[in-house]
């Protein structure tokens, strides 16, 4: 897709297909580009409005033709809701639609003409890039592993149409909701390939490929460094299978020389059959989506190189399978993580955990900024916030409140949970300085805590993704979730 800014007057503008906003209420109303272009067609839309077949609801779509006195082939009337209330939500779901109804009409190019009222004071650049990504999240298909040719996509460029002195800032908008669209793209297909294609190997040389075209150091870590390294915990979850673990580290020096580097962990887990304690058949291919973490470290690599974004961004993937074998761990096995903490592994399902926290100790090296890891880690975040919002914990209220910030304004949003003393005290083990489970109560709580004790070094946020990075049932895909969040955090540093 190419997206771009223009400034042109509506009334004249030779478009494919020209998008604008209508309203809601005890009658729907036209947005204001909608009253400029009713003008200029003798009030041929107000006409045809006063029918009364668009409503102006969010999601409604209606698609005019031919009409005098304007320019535009097709004029498609969006429903954008009740005036007051537009934000984000709203808008993306207009440029949803929008996309959607005009790609499947085979249309070629589509134009926005939703930007003249302040909608929820959001600014205009915001506005721009929640387009962006919404259409682009809405033309995404999956065609990687399908045999026959690939479906060409009809619409194949979109612009946003603003004023003439919002137009440099609207073209910044563009490029990093292009950028951003790109990063969650890239993320989408990476987590929905099979764990039988996306290994850990795979993932390391999808890695080294970045340094192609963007300016990314990658450096992927064999399994007998990590052994130097004595990162006994992360190797024990991966000596379960045949695929040998890989520690992938990408670069991106943007930043002044010397800066701290913001530091991304994302899991890895190219395929979780929770080892010796054995996951249920039912659902179990959905743990090939167990590297969504790490896929979203891919994803906001992509887009902050891409962008040229000035910080230091290191992105690092632990990545290895999680299967049942003769040489997997065993419930009651004792390994020793490479801070030298002891860690009786009393379910060998909870891996994740288990190869974070020797990647958070490793990246103690790089001096961070912040590090924030991010990882399908449990079920229990399902149970506790649905598909919703991303679990979050910190152990800085700074740190916290910018994600939580950054996730809003993204609509990508992240909800805190504790992370008190007391719920440590679950992590208890007769026989190692850690359990790696803390009972059945507050799962995902006492997984961010046994975390917590790796990341004493540094300022640290979790990101439990299990309940947003895909979805289940007929749209079984992943969302790309959160490199909107992140990215909209990095964007608030740079
Ligand atoms: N990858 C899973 C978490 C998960 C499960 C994410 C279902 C999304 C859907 C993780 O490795 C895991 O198995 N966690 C266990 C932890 C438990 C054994 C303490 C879980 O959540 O059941
Ligand atoms: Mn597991
Ligand atoms: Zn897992």
């Amino acid at each position: 897709m190419d997206y771009s800014a223009k400034s042109n007057k509506i009334e004249t503008l030779s478009s494919r297909c020209l998008v604008v906003g209508v309203y809601s209420g005890k009658r729907a109303k036209l947005s204001s580009s909608g009253s400029l272009l009713d003008k200029a067609s003798s009030k041929a839309i107000s006409e045809i409005m006063g029918k009364g077949d668009m409503s102006g609801e969010p999601d409604s779509t209606m698609m005019l033709y031919g009409l005098d006195g304007i320019r535009a082939e097709r004029l498609l009337l969006v429903g954008l809701g009740k005036e007051k209330s537009v934000d984000a939500t709203t808008l993306r779901q207009a440029a949803a639609s929008a996309a959607t109804m005009a790609n499947k009409q085979k249309v070629r190019s589509i134009d926005f003409a939703l930007f003249d009222n302040k909608h929820g004071h959001m600014n205009l650049g915001r506005m721009v890039r929640h387009v962006v990504e919404a259409v682009d999240h809405s033309l995404y298909s999956y065609d990687q592993t399908k045999s026959g040719r690939k479906k060409a996509q009809a619409l194949k460029s979109a612009s946003v149409l603003v004023q003439r002195a919002e137009l440099a800032q609207a073209k910044k908008g563009v490029a990093q909701g292009a950028a951003i669209a790109e990063g969650v793209a890239l993320a989408r297909d990476l987590s929905n390939l099979p764990g039988n294609i996306c290994t850990p190997s795979y993932l390391a040389s999808r890695a080294r490929n970045m340094q192609k075209n963007l300016p990314i150091k990658t450096r992927v870590l064999s399994e007998t460094e990590m052994k130097r390294l004595k990162m006994g915990s992360l190797l024990s979850v991966s000596r379960g299978s045949r695929e040998p673990a890989k520690l992938i580290i990408m670069d991106y020096k943007g930043g002044k020389t010397g800066a701290a580097p913001v530091v991304l962990v994302g899991k890895g887990l190219t395929f979780d059959a929770g080892g010796i304690s054995i996951k249920p058949s039912a659902a179990m291919d959905e743990m090939k989506f167990d590297m969504c973490g790490g896929a979203s470290v891919f994803g906001v690599m992509h887009a902050v190189a891409q962008l040229g974004l000035p910080l230091n961004v290191i992105g690092v993937v632990p990545s290895s399978e999680n299967l049942p074998d003769g040489a997997a761990n065993k419930p009651g096995d004792i390994v020793t993580s490479m801070a030298g903490k002891t860690i009786e592994i009393l379910n060998t399902d909870a891996e994740g955990r288990l190869i974070l926290c020797d990647a958070l100790t490793y990246v103690e090296r790089f001096k961070p900024s912040v590090v924030i890891d991010i990882a399908t880690l449990t079920g229990a975040c399902v149970v506790a916030l649905g598909n919703h919002a991303t679990g979050l914990f910190s152990n800085d209220d700074k740190l916290a409140d910018d994600l939580l910030t950054a996730g809003d304004d993204a609509q990508d949003r992240a909800w805190r949970l504790p992370m008190w003393e007391s719920y440590t005290k679950q992590l208890k083990s007769n026989f190692a300085d850690l359990a790696n489970i803390g009972g059945r109560n507050a799962g995902a709580v006492t997984a961010a805590c046994f975390l917590k004790e790796f990341t004493e070094a540094y300022d640290w946020a979790h990101l439990d993704i299990a309940g947003t990075a895909w979805k289940s049932g007929a749209d079984k895909g992943a969302t790309g979730r959160p490199v909107p969040l992140l990215m909209e955090f990095l964007l608030a540093c740079a």
